[in-house]
């Protein structure tokens, strides 16, 4: 009877209500139990050991048919959720380089196989070196506050990456060719504009350069960045540390995207630094490298590149 009740529990928790019903406190078996007591002493032992060899059958009964309850549980989980193995795990979340990083990185390497180095100068500024021996006058826009963020002691928030050539080339003698990546500041805001923004310089001197030099470097620099079929437009322009001097753009889509200013450095920026401006010559060129990172990236505003949002940096 007990063992019919037992093979017949579909569940663990009717299992336990079947078990209870012979072996708990008010079972039938206990009943049997505490009914020794009335016995005659002679027939108790045996009987004693006859309601103790039934409650461990009951008891084995029970852990048996437990354990073919949970074994079928399993099976069935198993089949119905149909595992399959060779699904690929879940990769743990890798981070990438910003952006910014791997354009400038790309910069870098191409001008490395030019032949350049990199030079480096602080973002808080002299006024000497941003301005005065860039031939920048008092009177120049980039001088007022409008434009420029300055510090106290004569120093400003570099507003172009220029005075890097001041300190690369005072005290050094020709031939020299450098690049010189790194942030610049201008009170400026909007979609396409921030207060800290990026540019990269790059300047030869020695005594042979001539402006095609300075096309042919910024023409495979271009089709570097853009492709093969990119082309490059240069217009007359003035700046104070060139000699002569242009704006550059270089096709994009249907029309034309401005890149940056060049040209042949000045002979008195030159001497500022204490080279000889008869016997030396070479160019200049800076441009924005955000506006590099935006077309190659896809991304309607400067901003994304620096306000640390994670989740839009990823899809890049
Ligand atoms: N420093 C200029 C600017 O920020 C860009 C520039 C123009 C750099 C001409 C040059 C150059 O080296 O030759 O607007």
């Amino acid at each position: 009877m007990a063992h019919e009740a037992i093979v017949r529990a579909e569940s663990a928790q009717a299992l336990t209500e079947v078990r209870a019903g012979f072996l708990g406190r008010k079972g039938s078996v206990s009943g049997l139990l505490r009914g020794l007591g009335d016995l005659d002493p002679a027939d108790r032992a045996e009987r004693g050991q006859q309601v103790n060899a039934l409650k461990q059958r009951i008891e084995d009964r029970v852990a048996a048919r437990r354990s073919d309850l949970e074994n079928a549980r399993q099976a069935s989980a198993l089949s119905s959720r149909q595992l399959d193995v060779t699904l690929p795990g879940a990769a743990p979340p890798q981070g990438h380089l910003h952006p910014l990083s791997l354009v400038e990185r790309d910069m870098r390497e191409f001008f490395a196989g030019l032949g350049f180095s990199v030079e480096e100068g602080p973002d808080v500024e002299t006024e000497y070196h941003n301005f005065e021996a860039l031939r920048i006058e008092d009177d120049h826009p980039a001088r007022d506050m409008q434009d420029s963020f300055f510090v106290e002691g004569g120093h400003v928030l570099r507003t172009h990456t220029s005075p890097v050539q001041i300190r690369a080339m005072t005290g050094r003698k020709p031939p020299f060719r450098f690049i010189a990546p790194g942030r610049t500041y201008r009170v400026d805001h909007g979609a396409t504009k921030s207060p800290m923004f990026h540019q990269i310089e790059g300047f030869i001197v020695d005594d042979h350069t001539t402006f095609a030099d300075l096309k042919g470097v910024l023409h495979a620099f271009a089709r570097h960045l853009v492709g093969d079929d990119v082309r490059l437009r240069f217009r007359a322009h003035f700046f104070p540390f060139t000699e002569p001097s242009a704006e550059m753009d270089f096709s994009w889509r249907d029309g034309w995207l401005e890149w940056g200013g060049c040209g042949m450095i000045h002979p008195g920026v030159l001497e500022n630094c204490g080279i000889d401006s008869r016997k030396y010559q070479g160019f200049a060129f800076g441009m924005g490298v955000d506006r590099t990172a935006m077309l190659r990236f896809g991304l309607p505003n400067i901003h994304m590149l620096f306000d640390g949002d994670l989740r839009r940096l990823e899809q890049v």
